[in-house]
């Protein structure tokens, strides 16, 4: 049966991965997949990581399974984390929190919740959007409906239009949006307009799924959550998606949560029993060492604030690489203001280059970034900056 089995085509993200390292060109720059890299284009293990590893390492006394819904000490501390340990909705127990294998193990379980257990059918995306979005929800069965979020011509989200489309959301239909570093485009809501936005919801009746892989990567943990905790507070239900693998840079750990708020603390044990049937048959239970380093870093004062410490120096690394790179965008051969770059938010910068100029960017340069023109600006260093702007000025 096999032989009938058709190529699957290469991941658009990872698989530009793979391409890179297949790449013999010693000047190539890998700017495609999210992933933080010091000035060195190394991918650092966080020095309040190996601590707390170094605590566990003596402490650790068994790799027994973890319950289905993991580390239950780890998803105390990080609903406390999201939503402020004083928040109304833990105090009044309509919050519960699942482990999960990162941000994309959390959004396939939510998705399977909200279709099978739910019986939730249409969700609405953001056009653009991290692709595998698309994927989960469709490989789930749902009817996928894009509204517009980004007006390429001034660099912007398009309220306005994001807005009225969503007026179109029926009850029972699911909103997906980014808490904040909206990926690709790096452009975020203001708080009035997530206001209008929980209004909206409120009115047509639909449930807003918070997809949060880049938190601290704006203005910091405190700041970047408050999206979270208002919206909590002003909607009746929602869900969290979250990923420690970009702010604790523990990619291969596979470690995020999954949280769901319900208008009710009666109908919340339903749901987490739900939620967890869905963990059970997709990966029985999550791994445990990520939650372990998490746990003990959150815990721990002295630890947190290393842990803000690098997440900082992290978020101040990609802020300045987007200045330099504006400045030696500058004069650029199509008189082009590239200052847009340095507003967009978290990881990326969406260039507005096209699929034909980065491909270019790729066939001459072995300048590696999405057809859609994101780049992963912790990609860029010091070193290559110049010859990043060389390039695109060449490709304008
Ligand atoms: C918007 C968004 N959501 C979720 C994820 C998935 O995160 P994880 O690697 O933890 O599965 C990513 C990763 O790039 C992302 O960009």
């Amino acid at each position: 049966m096999f032989e009938k089995t058709p190529l699957a085509p290469l991941d658009p993200i990872l698989g530009l991965s793979t391409s890179y390292q297949q790449d013999t060109r010693s000047d190539k720059v890998n700017l495609g997949v999210g992933v933080y890299k010091n000035e060195q284009g190394i991918t650092p293990v966080l020095d309040v990581v190996k601590k707390a590893e170094s605590i566990l390492l003596k402490e650790e006394v068994s790799k027994s399974y973890l319950p289905i819904a993991g580390l239950s000490r780890y998803t105390d501390l990080v609903t406390n984390l999201l939503l402020g340990q004083d928040h109304a909705v833990i105090k009044a127990q309509r919050v519960g929190t699942i482990q999960v294998p990162g941000g994309t193990g959390g959004l396939r379980v939510a998705a399977d919740f909200l279709f099978h257990v739910l019986g939730a059918k249409r969700i609405w995306i953001s056009r653009p959007t991290w692709a595998n979005h698309l994927a989960i929800f469709k490989t789930v069965g749902f009817d996928i409906v894009e509204y517009d979020y980004y007006d390429k011509a001034s660099h912007q989200l398009d309220f306005a239009k994001m807005k009225s489309q969503l007026q179109q959301a029926q009850s029972g239909d699911i909103l997906l949006l980014h808490t904040c570093c909206h990926n690709p485009t790096g452009a975020d809501l203001s708080l009035e307009q997530w206001s209008e936005l929980v209004d909206l919801c409120r009115a047509q009746q639909v449930t807003p799924l918070f997809d949060t892989a880049y938190l601290g990567f704006h203005q910091g943990i405190e700041q970047d959550a408050q999206v979270l905790r208002m919206c909590a507070e002003k909607l009746p239900e929602m869900l969290i998606v979250n990923s420690f693998s970009k702010n604790f840079s523990l990619y291969n750990e596979r470690i995020g949560t999954l949280s769901v708020i319900t208008e009710s603390a009666d109908h919340l044990e339903a749901a987490l029993s739900q939620m967890k049937r869905m963990a059970r048959v997709l990966y029985s239970n999550p791994p445990a060492h990520g939650a372990l380093i998490v746990a003990q870093i959150l815990s721990d004062s002295a630890l947190c604030d290393m842990w803000h410490a690098e997440l900082k120096m992290m978020r101040e690394r990609i802020a300045s690489m987007r200045h330099l790179l504006v400045q030696a965008l500058a004069n650029n051969k199509a008189g082009i203001d590239f200052s847009f770059i340095e507003h967009q938010r978290g990881m990326f910068s969406f260039s507005g280059l096209s699929v034909e100029q980065v491909t270019r960017l790729r066939d001459e340069f072995g300048i590696y970034m999405t057809d859609s023109g994101r780049m992963s600006v912790a990609g860029i260093s010091q070193s290559n900056v110049k010859y990043l702007a060389d390039a695109i000025n060449q490709v304008l």
